[in-house]
């Protein structure tokens, strides 16, 4: 797998899972993500709400289409996942306590200021998700956002807010179906984006972007002792040629592999949102707990 590129299903289809994730399931890995697989809207930098899709596998290497797990709706503009409106950055966690897979997404109207979430629960990784409600989490906006597993199970919503000059993080219900009223601000008026987080060593790292829509930017770490706790923001954690556009990519994720992190990275081409590439570049946190990323040509593991 090429960093930068389109990546192929093992149909030889491009797979379509912009501003996704990878979640590992009892020996599978999922990939959920944007189903951008239409073209542009025509002179715009949008594509028409598909859905959200999936793939599975074994080696995070051979990917599996599976097919869309909630779709856009294409009769009802007053649903929030009607087809005009925004579908982005889609994330599912499992919930051990009901056995249910959690997704959550932003959902957004075409101009960005209804600035949501969806959530929606299915019995399988696969699907399909059933939405449950769209709304903005603690009455706050919500654009860019992850959710985040603590190893106690804990779940947070980490979710760019007041346009975008905050981090908000609120702590989820213990089914994950909601947030529970518990949140605070992070990186105030840093104005970051597409966060991205790992545990390491006992310390919570954030990387996220900046704000400038699809264009690349630098990225930045931050590190704290809790995941609501103080965010200090520490640096640019990639090293090496286009360090301060983050490799032309924008973070999506942390995941972890063979005891190693992976950053996915979008590489995103606005006006042909479809064939935007991605990579998953090893993420080193060293023992004084610094963070580096670093350009590989390939994706191997
Ligand atoms: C940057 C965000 O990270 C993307 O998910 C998307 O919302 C674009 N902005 C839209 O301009």
């Amino acid at each position: 797998m090429k960093n930068g590129t389109l990546w192929k299903d093992i149909d030889g289809n491009d797979i379509q899972a912009h501003g996704g994730m990878s979640l590992a399931h009892e020996g599978t890995f999922y990939w959920y993500g944007e189903h951008k697989g239409a073209d542009n809207c025509p002179g715009t930098t949008r594509v028409d709400v598909i859905g959200v899709s999936c793939y599975s596998s074994a080696d995070l290497m051979n990917w599996k289409y599976e097919g869309l797990v909630i779709e856009a709706d294409h009769t009802d503009p007053d649903s929030p996942m009607y087809y005009k409106k925004v579908c982005e950055r889609p994330k599912v966690i499992y919930c051990r306590k009901t056995g249910k897979f959690v997704l959550w997404m932003h959902l957004d109207s075409a101009d960005y200021t209804f600035a949501g979430v969806g959530i929606a629960v299915s019995d399988s990784p696969v699907g399909p998700f059933t939405l449950i409600t769209a709304k903005q989490p603690n009455r706050l906006d919500s654009r860019d956002m992850t959710v985040f597993q603590d190893h106690d199970g804990t779940a947070y919503l980490f979710h760019s807010s007041n346009w975008n000059k905050m981090m908000a993080i609120s702590r989820l219900t213990d089914d994950y179906t909601d947030v529970d009223g518990f949140f605070k601000y992070a990186l105030i008026d840093q104005s970051r984006e597409a966060p991205a987080i790992c545990m390491h060593n006992s310390k919570y790292y954030m990387v996220t972007s900046g704000c400038t829509g699809w264009e690349p930017n630098s990225a930045l770490y931050a590190v704290s002792d809790y995941a609501m706790g103080t965010w200090e923001l520490i640096d640019n954690p990639c090293e090496g040629e286009n360090y301060r556009r983050t490799f032309e990519g924008q973070s999506s994720y942390i995941f972890e592999y063979g005891g190693r992190k992976y950053l996915m990275l979008d590489h995103w081409k606005p006006y042909d949102l479809r064939n935007s590439g991605y990579s998953f570049l090893p993420l080193e946190i060293d023992e004084k707990g610094i963070m580096t990323i670093k350009w590989t040509d390939e994706f191997l593991v």
